[in-house]
């Protein structure tokens, strides 16, 4: 089956046992056995669902993976990953990444004795130099979340396994319609579903894919022990998203490819960050590695104090933490999704008091640029 396909029918394409043709929200917590010793395959909820088992299924095939585990979040995706690691292994990490994960790695894993480095890994030489014998894993965003920069998926995969260690990608951003990170040798795939997955803002959810079946039970038992598994109806409303996803991805790159020329021309902003311009540093890596530059852009303007009249007057772009659904959103950074880095750290990283994040969603390109036109008027500085 090809990618489109497998988005709507990977895994079921209909209930085996009524025939829906809408995966049924198996809204159970727990299941009846027929007698001792015998079981339907389901249990309880928190190991399995039968709703969360056709998104896993479906996920696994679109990620071209060995199977898939869902989550309630992003957040509990990753965090279940870091238990196939022992206290006193070093990650390195992409330094521009979401400060929510940057979070849970710095505040919460590193009192258990995990040790993180953060480095640009857009750069491979950083990625060498930071090496330790203790490295187990490098973790990447690419493209890197708000930064844009891109990561070279092959070279870090055949790095780290010459080491012994996992590559982790979070292909969030580009989702698998646009890249899949499997296939260029990485181990594991993240993903936020709460975002161009499920697609309109209305579900969280979570995936971490692998490319065999090596660590299934242990992350099964993680996921089973901690209890951050995908309830039914927000896996369902993630199932019904994926059956859009190229659609609305393929629409959002549309938008974006306009909203970010429009950025680029206007005189009030200093540089934007989209992968599809084709002098971006890492559009040649990217052609290689994706297949869409996807709906997200990064820009500085040139005043901060330019900043806080945009967020007030933006009005069909809603001001919100958040990316990749229907509706387009603008993001600011520095207060919110990477409010958690020190500040030294977000200003090396490049995020700083004049960066917006744009999240282009499925609207009519023209209303999106004249909304952009409105909100960007009337600023007088001091
Ligand atoms: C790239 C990336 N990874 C992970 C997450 C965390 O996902 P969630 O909010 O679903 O927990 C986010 C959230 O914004 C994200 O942008």
């Amino acid at each position: 089956m090809k990618q489109e396909t497998i988005l709507l029918h990977g895994g079921a394409s209909f209930d085996p046992i009524t025939g829906a043709v809408s995966t049924p929200i198996y809204q159970s917590a727990t299941f009846r056995h027929p007698a001792l010793g015998e079981s339907t395959g389901y249990d309880y909820s928190r190991a399995l669902n039968p709703t969360r088992s056709v998104l896993e299924k479906r996920l696994a095939l679109a990620e071209h993976g060995g199977y898939c585990l869902a989550f309630s979040s992003g957040m509990g995706a990753i965090s279940a990953l870091v238990k196939l690691f022992q206290p006193g292994d070093n990650m390195i990490v992409s330094a521009d990444l979401y400060g929510g994960t940057y979070r849970l790695f710095s505040a919460y894993y590193a009192k258990y004795g995990f040790s993180f480095s953060w480095v640009d890994t857009s750069d491979f030489e950083q990625v060498e130099k930071n090496y330790s014998p203790r490295t187990k894993a490098l973790f990447i965003e690419t493209p890197s979340n708000p930064m844009m920069k891109v990561t070279d998926i092959r070279r870090c995969a055949d790095f780290i396994h010459g080491k012994g260690g996992y590559l982790i990608v979070d292909n969030t951003f580009l989702t698998p319609w646009y890249q899949n990170p499997l296939d260029f040798g990485a181990d594991f795939v993240i993903h936020s579903g709460t975002k161009y997955l499920a697609g309109h803002h209305d579900a969280l959810s979570g995936f971490i894919v692998h490319s065999s079946d090596e660590a299934e039970p242990r992350l099964r038992d993680a996921q089973m022990s901690e209890g951050a598994a995908l309830a039914p109806f927000d896996g369902w409303l993630t199932l019904r998203g994926l059956k859009t996803l190229a659609l609305r991805m393929d629409k959002a790159t549309a938008n974006a490819e306009v909203a970010a020329f429009w950025l680029r021309r206007h005189p009030a902003v200093e540089k934007v960050f989209w992968i599809g311009f084709a002098d971006h540093p890492g559009y040649a890596l990217s052609q290689r590695q994706s297949r869409g530059a996807g709906g997200m852009i990064s820009f500085y303007m040139k005043d901060a104090a330019h900043i806080p009249h945009i967020l007030k007057k933006v009005s069909l772009v809603m001001f919100a933490e958040s990316l990749g659904g229907t509706d387009s959103l603008i993001t600011y950074p520095v207060v919110q999704t990477h409010g958690a880095i020190p500040e030294a750290m977000r200003l090396a990283a490049g995020v700083n008091d004049r960066l917006l994040r744009l999240s282009v969603g499925i609207e009519d390109p023209d209303d999106l640029v004249a909304d952009l036109d409105q909100a960007f008027a009337g600023f007088r500085p001091a």
